[in-house]
């Protein structure tokens, strides 16, 4: 699989517990931190496409705003659904910069 490594903007870094919504090479990206480190999914939600960010966050869970599948933010791991998930993205630092590796995502040429 071909990798992608994207600079992340420092300033779009969420706070713990939160959830932004970012861009990278036209790929829509869902960041969030929990438990101190930082995590990085692909923002599309597996049944339709949404950008599951603009969902309702309640603790981990985070609820897409289309038909309310709902993701656990520690993993990507759907909750309902349970066999569902949001694609996780690598991420990386290299001289105090963050990168993702979005490679996956273009691979699949799902690009939102
Ligand atoms: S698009 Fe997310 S639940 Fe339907």
């Amino acid at each position: 699989m071909t990798e992608q490594w994207e600079k992340l903007d420092s300033n779009h870094q969420p706070w713990e517990g939160e959830v932004v919504s970012e861009e990278l090479a036209t790929v829509p990206i869902l960041l969030t931190r929990i438990d101190g480190q930082l995590k990085a999914y692909h923002d599309c939600c597996a049944h339709n496409g949404v950008r599951v960010s603009t969902g309702h966050v309640e603790g981990t869970i985070i609820t897409c705003p289309a038909h309310k599948w709902q993701y656990d933010l520690r993993s990507g791991e759907g909750v309902n659904p349970k066999k569902m998930r949001l694609r996780s993205l690598p991420l990386m630092t290299r001289d105090g910069e963050i990168y993702i590796d979005i490679g996956s995502v273009i691979a699949t040429k799902v690009t939102l």
